[in-house]
């Protein structure tokens, strides 16, 4: 059976066919109206349209980002979109001729990589996802966790630095504010703007324009070798090792799955997390450390999981995942 994943972000809504062994048959891309609930109901409704059209598809599977509650029906907030207690499920119900699920989008993501990519082999396996925020997930034996009320996993609002900057959600310090792609570009921005000679380099990619300045500008400057991009995407994985240090210490882990667009730098990221990990964790000398790794499916993972959990709703009894 084929059925549509659909994960949608921060700035951009992914959607895809996907087939049961994972693979994406077709994608479509477009930025995130987060204007209105109902303007992203708009947008999903015109994707699975158009992806419906030309495939057969059983069922259609949304990677929300924001917290989902236990009967997956209903987005009760998110930091960075404008759902508050959205029945998202029931006014896609309304307007959509297909089964529809609804997930958390680092949940659909991880349950990607858990089941196709890099995670198939863990026991215990954390999905973190770099993009607008921090999105996390836990599969343990081939379950997600979902906690009482669905909303396990929001690690990126655990509080890591006190009276630190402020998040959408309410909160000063949360993870996401030091290991995100917005913490990259705020960060980027606010050394661009003290016109260091060091910045030079970065700058001149971005034709002077401060503003216009998007993370994969850093990126992509790192991976040329500008030096201050290594270094902001370096801070970016300090701040990385360090948070996973303590989800190892909670729930001591087999693997962490590193997803999401920051997750692009590759090494860049890798590496200094890994050193932050590797001096941060507690106890460690004397316990078998997790995996660092990252996922396989990058900016696919979070369409592919929410299609594969639309397809397991239909195939196999609930609660499966
Ligand atoms: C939200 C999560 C979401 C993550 C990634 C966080 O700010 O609280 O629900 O999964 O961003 O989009
Ligand atoms: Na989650
Ligand atoms: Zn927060």
């Amino acid at each position: 059976m084929l059925s549509i994943g659909i994960d949608i972000g921060g700035t951009k809504v992914a959607a895809g066919v996907v087939d049961d062994e994972g693979n994406v048959l077709r994608r479509l891309q477009r930025p995130t109206p987060s204007r209105s609930p109902e303007a992203v109901e708009d947008a999903i409704v015109e994707v699975v349209e158009e992806l419906a059209a030309s495939h057969d598809v059983g069922a259609v599977g949304i990677g929300a980002a924001g917290w989902v509650d236990t009967d997956q029906a209903i987005v009760r907030f998110s930091p960075h979109l404008a759902w508050r207690n959205e029945p998202l499920k029931a006014r896609l119900n309304q307007r959509i001729d297909l089964p529809v699920i609804v997930d958390n989008d680092a949940n659909a993501a991880a349950w990607a990589e858990y089941r196709y990519g890099a995670g198939r082999n863990a026991s215990v396996m954390v999905c973190l996802t770099l993009g607008t925020g921090i999105g996390g997930a836990v599969v343990i034996n081939g379950r997600l966790f979902r906690g009482r009320y669905g909303m396990a996993g929001e690690f990126g609002h655990m509080g890591v630095v006190p009276e630190g900057h402020w998040c959408p959600c309410g909160n000063r310090g949360c993870w996401e504010q030091y290991a995100s792609g917005n913490s990259l570009v705020r960060d980027a921005k606010a050394l661009l703007r003290e016109n260091s000679p060091q910045v030079r380099g970065l700058l001149d990619r971005i034709g002077g324009d401060i503003d216009a300045l998007v993370g994969p500008d850093v990126t992509a400057a790192a991976m040329e070798g500008d030096q201050i991009a290594i270094e902001l995407i370096s801070d970016v994985g300090f701040w990385l090792g360090k948070g996973i240090a303590n989800l190892a210490a909670a729930l001591d882990p087999d693997l962490f799955v590193i997803g999401g667009g920051v997750s692009a730098a590759g090494d860049l990221l890798l590496t200094p997390a890994q050193q932050a990990f590797d001096r941060t964790l507690t106890g460690r000398g004397f316990r078998p450390p997790a995996q660092l790794v990252l996922a396989e499916f990058r900016n696919d993972a979070g369409l592919v999981g929410a299609a594969d959990l639309a397809r397991h709703s239909m195939v196999e009894p609930p609660g499966v995942a």
